[in-house]
């Protein structure tokens, strides 16, 4: 359906005939690797009382997005197709009548952020406005597309299990972009943060105040030589045997573990998972995203960025992405800026994300 908000979503007059409300996005007709999303054209919905419609800039990257159509959260049919991605930044093209996002107000034009978004790996989106923020400008798209999926899961943790002033606090994984947007947020909180990561990432845990632990054989040796005297609480950002095995031998209060990749093995020996289906956690996480846009804002949390890829390359940066080791945040880009180079490898991140250069 085309009509007079409609003839807006592409930015273009409302004069009818030249008007293109047609968008592209990736989906998965089936489960398995990356090479199993097609690109397919699709028309944008006109939004709604409560919706915007948002040209996309740039679609954050999760692992959740391999991870849905892989199978990992089951193989039912039924859950085909799926169209991954679940964050994004871009600019409003289109707003439902009455309608304000939520940070308050929304025009055409403004720079936005979306999550929750359903198939962010698209060129546009409508979606509601209750999950549309206006974006930091301390933040450019990519960045900006990447803040609320890992802050909100961060936050999520970090809350389940009390971390504040005082605590020594373990994270496996820091390096992971959950794990580096922890780190942020335990630091504010005034813990102090040590966190496992391969040697090339030590640089970026001490840069945002973590000491760094070599993950493999002698971990938790290598934990209590530099804490002495003890881990108060843990956050498993990996789900290795490993990360599970430290956590369990060096944190006494099973309360104050905490993971978010190996929900069976919580369920076994009696410490807490958390996912953003679960329901306490998806309300928790909705409350806390406007508080970490502010955060971004003032420039208290940052989203360390690793490379960008043209919006037609997504296959290529899943593969990356799936290596378990992507060196920081990826996204997608879309429209005439597109750059697939390397923006900064894990070992030279810019000024803007890290601050390391
Ligand atoms: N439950 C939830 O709500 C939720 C939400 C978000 C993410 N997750 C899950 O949490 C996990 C991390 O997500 P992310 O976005 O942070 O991923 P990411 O950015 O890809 O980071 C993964 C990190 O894992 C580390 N790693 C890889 N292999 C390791 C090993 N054998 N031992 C120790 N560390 C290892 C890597 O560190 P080095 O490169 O330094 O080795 C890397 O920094 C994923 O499984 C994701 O699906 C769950």
């Amino acid at each position: 359906m085309r009509n007079s908000v409609a003839a807006v979503v592409r930015g273009r007059t409302a004069l009818g005939a030249s008007v293109d409300d047609m968008a592209q996005r990736w989906l998965a007709s089936a489960f398995g690797g990356p090479e199993v999303l097609s690109l397919e054209d699709f028309e944008v919905a006109a939004p709604g009382p409560g919706e915007v419609t948002v040209e996309v800039r740039a679609a954050g990257m999760n692992p959740t997005d391999f991870k849905r159509f892989g199978g990992y959260y089951g193989t039912d049919p039924s859950m085909l197709p799926v169209y991954p991605g679940s964050e994004l930044a871009g600019v409003i093209t289109a707003i439902g009548p009455g309608t304000t996002i939520a940070s308050g107000g929304g025009a055409v034009g403004d720079e936005v952020l979306a999550f929750r978004a359903r198939g962010g790996y698209a060129t546009a989106l409508t979606l509601p406005a209750a999950d549309v923020f206006a974006k930091p400008a301390t933040l450019d798209f990519p960045e900006a597309a990447n803040l609320l999926l890992v802050g909100t899961t961060a936050s999520d943790a970090l809350n389940v299990i009390g971390v504040g002033t005082g605590d020594t606090f373990l994270i496996h994984g820091a390096s992971g972009a959950v794990g580096v947007s922890a780190i942020q947020q335990a630091r504010l909180l005034g813990a102090r943060v040590i966190g496992t990561a391969s040697e090339r990432n030590f640089a970026l845990l001490e840069h945002f105040g973590a000491e760094p632990v070599a993950h493999g054989d002698g971990l938790e040796q290598r934990i209590r030589d530099l804490a002495p005297d003890g881990v108060d609480a843990a956050l498993d950002a990996v789900g290795t045997d490993e990360a599970v095995q430290v956590s369990l031998a060096l944190v006494s209060d099973r309360d104050r573990i905490v993971t978010i990749a190996a929900a069976p093995k919580a369920k076994e020996f009696g410490f807490t998972a958390i996912g953003g289906t679960n329901p306490a956690s998806a309300t928790y996480r909705d409350s806390v995203r406007a508080q970490l846009v502010d955060l971004a804002a003032s420039g208290d949390l940052v989203v360390p960025l690793a490379r960008t890829f043209p919006f037609t390359e997504a296959v290529a940066a899943l593969e990356l992405l799936r290596s378990g080791h992507p060196g920081g945040k990826l996204a997608l880009i879309t429209g005439g800026a597109i750059a697939s180079q390397e923006r900064n490898p894990a070992h030279e991140r810019s000024p803007r994300g890290s601050g390391l250069i």
